[in-house]
């Protein structure tokens, strides 16, 4: 299987400008998830003490695997396509000390939700439609885990009148959304909704901007490619704030 979105589009770039992506991002632990949210729910629906193991799919800098070995010891493998955000991960979880619970591999994800496997948990957060809308995106993950086991997804849905906008024709608004998972056969355990933070992607944005004009000061051959890239985060963040939703969804695979 290939992937439907290659990786610069899952990280809303253009392709030449990905080598440069690790530099432009190198403030951020997490690349769009909230670990913090994803732990309380695990604390919430009181099911951490069934997870041992976990797959971090598209893991970034693994924010999010470590997080959950630090919290409760689980024993996470995190896969991302990016060598740079695997070595990133790396070391902060020798930082953290948890490298002995987490295991950082740079790969596809397609090695991942083919194969069938034992997790007990399969955390995809702020990957987006990366393998298609969300009843075959659910339809993949449960794939390498065990029978009963946990998927956690952070993703956003769509408010109502939501325009049109290119990287969110998969997405829908919040029952459809719940529809379409349901379809996947995959049990809806619970889900959190969580207003986009204004404050929050200003402050993102300002430290992006911040690199950028550091990159292109240092490679000014690269000076509209990046503004490029800004202006697009700029127009991504005002369309998530003004017509998305944050959703973060427990759900669990069938009996077999
Ligand atoms: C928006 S980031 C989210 C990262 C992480 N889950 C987090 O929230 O910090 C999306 C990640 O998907 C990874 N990615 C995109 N396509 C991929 C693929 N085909 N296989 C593995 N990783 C991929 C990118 O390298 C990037 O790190």
């Amino acid at each position: 299987m290939k992937p439907d979105l290659d990786v610069a589009a899952t990280l809303e770039c253009e392709p030449e400008l990905l080598r440069y992506l690790p530099e432009i991002l190198q403030d951020f632990d997490a690349l769009g998830s909230d670990p913090p949210r994803l732990i309380e729910l695990l604390e919430t629906q009181g099911v951490a003490d069934e997870i041992r193991t976990g797959l971090d799919i598209c893991s970034g800098k693994g924010a999010t695997s470590i997080a959950l070995a630090k919290r409760f010891g689980m024993h996470i493998d995190g896969i991302d396509a990016i060598g740079a955000f695997v070595e990133s991960a790396r070391a902060a979880a020798t930082n953290a000390g948890v490298d002995e619970l987490c295991r950082f591999t740079t790969g596809d994800l397609c090695a991942a939700v083919t194969r069938a496997g034992s997790y007990d948990l399969v955390v995809f957060s702020s990957v987006g439609p990366i393998l298609g809308g969300i009843t075959k995106t659910v339809a993949h993950l449960m794939m390498p885990l065990r029978s009963l086991g946990w998927i956690l997804i952070e993703d956003s849905v769509l408010l109502p009148g939501a325009p049109v906008r290119p990287g969110f024709e998969a997405h829908a608004e919040l029952d459809e959304t719940r529809r379409r998972i349901e379809k996947s056969g995959a049990g809806i355990v619970a889900m959190c909704k969580f207003g986009s933070e204004a404050q929050r992607n200003d402050a993102d944005m300002s430290r992006i901007v911040r690199r950028a004009a550091a990159l292109v000061a240092r490679r000014p051959d690269l000076a509209d490619l990046v503004a490029r890239y800004v202006e697009r985060q700029r127009e991504e963040c005002d369309f998530l704030e003004r017509w998305t939703q944050d959703v973060t969804w427990l759900l669990r695979k069938p009996n077999a």
